[in-house]
């Protein structure tokens, strides 16, 4: 790990939400990933934290949160994600950067990060910047890309592919998009502080062809009834693996859940234009409801 800024997956100004969800046949994607969210997540909580948010596809299965912070890279994303959520207190708006997360410690009592972690070139950094926002007893859920996947097997095994599935070194396989091996992120969150437990394999089929000729609920169902596998295998390209942070339970941060993304401090003042760092001086602007700490005034 480096104290460089990492390269990032900018996906500022990008149609993802409406080409890859809304016009690119991704039903049943969406469908399986959100039995697995339900499935893992607990029912409700104090504060969640959504990283990686995107435009918020999944931040309305959070119903039972009084409170949801997402915050994701691309402003432009979370101007989506407002636009379908709405501007109350329930949701806060966030432009930030995994690897510098502005919040205090202990601000949130769940997390997840769904289809991010394939983006990042430093996961550990990640990783070990969300543990220490969360109390004891929090859940941290995490969907990583698997890539000791079925067809990646089938692929090596028939010389069609050069690189291993079983390696445990991540493959870059185009860039900045990386897949994973479920062996060494369970490595990296126990190194990170976090307790992984149950695992849930996600996405059986996501093979074109079975998805134009089986009927979607048909292969809704099958997926999850085969998700539970995944705590004896992972096959599937990706896997929801549920996380905790040990302890009794406590209760979020009371108060401001802000510290300074560039110098760590916990005196962020409220201004007109934003958030006035006492120590050293930025001001991370909000405008139009969405806090800003990629670009100070
Ligand atoms: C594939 S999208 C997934 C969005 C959403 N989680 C979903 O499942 O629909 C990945 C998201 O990760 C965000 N992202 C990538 N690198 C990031 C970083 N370093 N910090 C915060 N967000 C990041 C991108 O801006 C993008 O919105």
């Amino acid at each position: 790990m480096s104290d460089s800024r990492p390269p990032i997956c900018d996906y500022e100004g990008s149609d993802y939400q409406e080409k890859f969800w809304e016009h690119g046949s991704r039903e049943y994607e969406d469908r399986v990933e959100a039995i697995a969210l339900q499935r893992l997540l607990p029912e409700g909580g104090s504060r969640l934290l959504e990283v990686g948010a995107g435009a918020g596809r999944n931040t309305s299965r959070y119903q039972g949160y009084q409170q949801i912070v997402l915050l994701d890279y691309s402003r432009t994303q979370i101007e989506l994600a407002q636009q379908r959520l709405g501007e109350s207190e329930r949701y806060v708006y966030v432009v930030g950067d995994v690897y510098r997360l502005p919040f205090a410690q202990e601000a949130f009592d769940a997390a997840t990060m769904i289809r991010t972690l394939h983006h990042l070139v430093e996961p550990q950094k990640a990783l070990s910047q969300i543990r220490p926002t969360l109390i004891p007893g929090s859940t941290f859920i995490l969907e990583y890309a698997n890539k000791r996947n079925l067809k990646a097997i089938a692929r090596w095994v028939f010389r069609q592919q050069e690189w291993s599935p079983f390696d445990p070194e991540a493959i870059e396989f185009t860039e900045l998009n990386f897949n994973f091996h479920p062996r060494v992120i369970y490595k990296w969150l126990n190194q990170a502080g976090f307790s992984p437990g149950r695992k849930l394999t996600v996405s059986h089929f996501r093979i074109n062809l079975l998805k134009r000729l089986v009927p979607l609920n048909v292969l809704v169902a099958l997926d999850s009834m085969m998700q539970r596998t995944g705590d004896w295998i992972q096959l599937t390209p990706s896997v929801f693996q549920f996380t905790s942070v040990e302890g009794a339970p406590g209760r979020v941060r009371e108060g401001s859940i802000w510290r300074c993304p560039e110098c760590d401090s916990l005196e962020l003042q409220t201004i007109p234009e934003g958030l006035r760092c006492k120590g050293c001086i930025r001001i991370w602007p909000v405008r139009n409801g969405i806090y800003d700490f990629k670009n100070p005034l």
